[in-house]
């Protein structure tokens, strides 16, 4: 991945997991994005984070209750600021479709949020290998461990483990999957846990990075990249 990556696209600049999002990110000139992806009721696979509607669009409700029906004629840009009333929930096929045209690389977080993992694994793997996803331009990570072993029993593409906190067992759980990187939240993140990652050959990533001390000094530790929500002005 890149030294910057547009957090959920471009958080602080276009409403997250949106199209808007995505095309704000190639404007800006970014190589790398992050976006959460994630089932409705029905199996439909959408580019959202949280397991309720609430936040980011004008709907209500847990996503288990809906279906794309229900949720594709919902405003999910209104919210961030009212340039962007109107943008639509994205299915996943169309975001794959966006991002490869605009010639972006996607780190594809799987967001269960409860949902059925082999489903949404399923689901996902389905949507690449349909949109023949280049592989140099995708990076797939979780939470969620399972999701993780499911994806790398039906596909190669590369895997990143995403940790709230660096766990004792977080050799053992990238060697399990064949990740090539390990994300961890930068405000958790010690030097030594840093070294560790590193010295193991690793790829390191820290979320959610906004302002520039931070990002220096993560830099010092080795890390290798961050995600930001306004990469417009780290770059
Ligand atoms: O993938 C990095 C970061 O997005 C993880 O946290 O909650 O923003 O999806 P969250
Ligand atoms: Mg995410």
């Amino acid at each position: 991945m890149s030294e910057v990556i547009g957090h959920r696209g471009v958080a602080s600049l276009a409403p997250e997991n949106t199209l808007a999002g995505i095309r704000k990110a190639a404007e800006l000139g970014l190589e790398w994005i992050e976006l959460d992806v994630t089932l409705l009721g029905d199996g439909s696979a959408v580019m959202f984070h949280d397991p309720r509607l609430n936040r980011t669009t004008n709907g209500r409700g847990h996503l288990k209750k809906q279906t794309f029906d229900s949720v594709k004629s919902l405003d999910a840009g209104g919210w961030h600021s009212g340039q962007w009333q109107g943008e639509r929930v994205p299915q996943l096929d169309e975001t794959l479709r966006l991002i490869k045209d605009l010639g972006l690389g996607l780190n594809l977080e799987l967001k269960p949020n409860r949902c059925d993992l082999h489903l949404l694994v399923d689901r996902v793997v389905t949507a690449l290998e349909r949109e023949n996803f280049p592989s140099d331009k995708l990076l797939v990570s979780s939470f969620n461990h399972k999701a993780l072993v499911l994806f790398r029993r039906r596909s190669e593409y590369r895997i990143g483990c995403l940790f709230e906190t660096l766990p004792r067992s977080w050799r053992h759980k990238a060697k399990q999957v064949g990740a090539v990187s390990i994300h961890v939240n930068a405000k958790k993140l010690k030097e030594a846990g840093a070294k560790n990652v590193k010295s193991a050959g690793y790829e390191l990533y820290c979320y959610t990075v906004n302002d520039t001390q931070l990002f220096s000094r993560l830099k010092g530790w080795g890390v290798d990249g961050i995600f930001s929500d306004c990469p417009q002005d780290l770059k």
